[in-house]
């Protein structure tokens, strides 16, 4: 099996690493995250998926000014403290979604938003129009929830400060982070289209997507689009086949969540399969979940989040297994 695969210009183990449980609910110490991504990269991964939003407001309402890029930072700042080759690694972000605090149905007031902690960026564009729907994301358990705001304006904001967080002057792939129920998809799609013009990104993806809006965004983004990332895993099995939609494109598949996630509860008799193989190859069943997944796709990219050095190790060691046809078999197909 082709281990490596093409991405937004790189060519690179198919397998990358997700920072996401680095940056909010659960996160280790910053230390501890710096090192598991320093061991990622140690170990091969070249491919590092982070966002705008991957942080903790520290006060009701979307946070403040303090809050905002830290697991972007703590990118930028893994990648400035490691001894490897830093331009062989693929640095993905994802633009239109913000973390809130507390309440779930949450519409932020203009004072408690991002926005108005930081000087001059409290336009009348940006405070929030009453009534709006958005999309709120409560996941279970946590005080914290998600908030699409992917109004264009916010949208190419906030991928040029994530430029500043990670310290680079192009992004080299930005995703919409998902639809924004407030905004007609067209329009997330042409401020992903503007950013490519204006150089501020060299490639785009979108994420959280059904075939249409694959279409759609192809149709306005053009070749500039090289990826989709989508949930998928033994326990979410992309049920409307935009993967095989993606392969008929020619489009990355980038599976977000790929061992079920570790905020909201899943299925986990999905995973008994993988349990059986990995008893008898004597290692974990993450590990044959992840390798699974590489069989579905020739340019399907595999993200986990780790929250220390030994799960990234372990991980990345999938790039290694080789899945027998016999193995195979006993795996959904
Ligand atoms: N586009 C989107 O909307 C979206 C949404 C969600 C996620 N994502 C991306 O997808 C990435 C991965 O998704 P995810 O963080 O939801 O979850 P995941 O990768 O499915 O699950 C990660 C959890 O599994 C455990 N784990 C990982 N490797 C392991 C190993 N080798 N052995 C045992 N346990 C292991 C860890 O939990 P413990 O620490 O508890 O052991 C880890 O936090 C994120 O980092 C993010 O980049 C994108």
């Amino acid at each position: 099996m082709m281990m490596n695969g093409e991405l937004a210009g790189f060519t690179i183990p198919r397998l990358g690493m997700g920072t996401m449980a680095l940056a909010i609910e659960g996160r280790p110490d910053r230390d501890t995250a710096i090192r598991t991504i320093h061991a990622g990269l140690d170990a091969g991964v070249r491919y590092l998926d982070t966002a705008w939003s991957y942080y903790l407001p520290s006060k009701p309402g979307t946070g403040t000014a303090e809050d905002l890029g830290y697991g972007e930072k703590l990118v930028r700042d893994a990648l400035a403290s490691w001894n490897g080759p830093r331009d062989e690694v693929l640095v993905a972000t994802k633009t239109g979604y913000r973390r809130t605090m507390e309440v779930p149905a949450f519409v932020a007031p203009v004072s408690d938003s991002p926005e108005s902690d930081t000087q001059g960026r409290d336009s009348e564009g940006c405070s929030r129009r009453p009534g709006e729907e958005r999309q709120h994301l409560q996941a279970a358990g946590s005080q914290y929830g998600w908030m699409a705001d992917s109004r264009p304006e916010t949208m190419i904001r906030d991928a040029k400060e994530s430029a500043l967080h990670l310290g680079v002057d192009t992004l080299d792939l930005l995703y919409s982070h998902g639809p924004d129920p407030a905004v007609p998809y067209e329009d997330q799609c042409g401020a992903l289209k503007q950013l490519l013009d204006e150089g501020v990104i060299k490639y785009a993806g979108i994420s959280r997507v059904n075939n249409e809006q694959i279409d759609l965004a192809r149709g306005i983004i053009g070749s500039g689009l090289v990826a989709v990332q989508n949930q998928f895993s033994p326990s979410h099995p992309d049920p409307e086949h935009t993967m095989e939609h993606c392969a008929e494109l020619g489009l990355a598949f980038v599976c977000w969540s790929p061992l079920g996630g570790f905020l909201d509860t899943f299925d986990q008799s999905a995973y008994d399969p993988f349990r059986t193989v990995a008893a008898q190859r004597g290692c974990s069943y993450q590990r044959v979940v992840l390798a699974w997944e590489l069989t579905r796709y020739e340019r399907l990219f595999t993200i986990p989040s780790a929250r220390n050095p030994q799960e990234i190790n372990d991980s990345f060691a999938a790039t290694q297994l080789q899945l027998t046809q016999e193995e195979l078999a006993m795996l959904p197909c």
